[in-house]
């Protein structure tokens, strides 16, 4: 127990050095996390999160990928031209692996974004619905993957 307490702290260290810049590796693309979360992929793939490269003709501008794609732009890699489930959960190569993830607290400290609470889930969605673009209000409680 000791042990693995001082492994969690370590790697909290780690990850505050190695999350000062991400690079393209550090993501794992959302087809490699719906090889373990079939029914998530599924249910992603059918929203609007998931087709939105189909709204650009060309290659899209590099602002409007700081909503519309999974990566860092402006600043950083742009992984895809979608909101990927690493737009949300967190980028996933250091998580992604089996035995990590079945250590939330583990995978929490590897990248893995807490969307726990109304409040968390809340503030990642107002990180791109911020401002309203459209008439209807946004409901920051409307299910991104259903899988029921
Ligand atoms: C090798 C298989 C595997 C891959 C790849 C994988 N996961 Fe997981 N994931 C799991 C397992 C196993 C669990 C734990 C399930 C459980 O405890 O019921 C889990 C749990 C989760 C959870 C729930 C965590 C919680 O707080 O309850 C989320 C969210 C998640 N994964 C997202 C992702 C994302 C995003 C990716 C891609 C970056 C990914 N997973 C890649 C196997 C995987
Ligand atoms: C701050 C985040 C953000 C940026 C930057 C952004 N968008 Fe969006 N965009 C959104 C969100 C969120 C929606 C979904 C709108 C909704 O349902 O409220 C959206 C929706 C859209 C739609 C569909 C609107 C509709 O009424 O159907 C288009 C087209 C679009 N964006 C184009 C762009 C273009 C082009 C750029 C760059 C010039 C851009 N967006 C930049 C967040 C952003
Ligand atoms: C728009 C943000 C968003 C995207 C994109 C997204 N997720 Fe999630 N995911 C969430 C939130 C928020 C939760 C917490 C449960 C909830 O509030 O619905 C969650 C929960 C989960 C869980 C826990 C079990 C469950 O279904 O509730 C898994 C596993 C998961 N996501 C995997 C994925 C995978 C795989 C993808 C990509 C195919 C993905 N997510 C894309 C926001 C997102
Ligand atoms: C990384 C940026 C990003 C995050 C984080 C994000 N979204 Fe989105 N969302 C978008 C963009 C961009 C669109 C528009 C996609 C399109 O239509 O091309 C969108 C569209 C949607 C739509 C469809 C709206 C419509 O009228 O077509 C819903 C619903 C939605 N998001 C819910 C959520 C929820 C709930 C959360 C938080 C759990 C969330 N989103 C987090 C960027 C994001």
């Amino acid at each position: 127990m000791r042990a693995r307490a001082l492994t969690h702290a370590l790697l909290a260290v780690c990850l505050a050095v190695a999350t000062a810049g991400a690079a393209r590796r550090d993501w794992t693309g959302s087809a490699a996390c719906g090889a373990c979360h079939p029914k998530e992929l599924a249910a992603w793939q059918a929203t609007p999160h998931a087709q939105t490269r189909a709204r650009f003709e060309a290659s899209p501008e590099v602002r409007c990928l700081a909503c519309h794609a999974t990566g860092e732009a402006p600043a950083g890699p742009v992984i895809a031209v979608e909101v990927g489930c690493e737009a949300c959960h967190g980028a996933g190569a250091a998580y992604a692996p089996d035995d990590v993830m079945r250590d939330k607290l583990l995978a929490r400290a590897l990248g893995l974004a807490d969307l726990s609470s109304p409040k968390l889930r809340a503030a990642l969605c107002a990180t791109c619905h911020a401002r309203g673009t459209r008439e209807e209000a946004f409901d920051p409680t409307a299910p991104v993957h259903p899988v029921k």
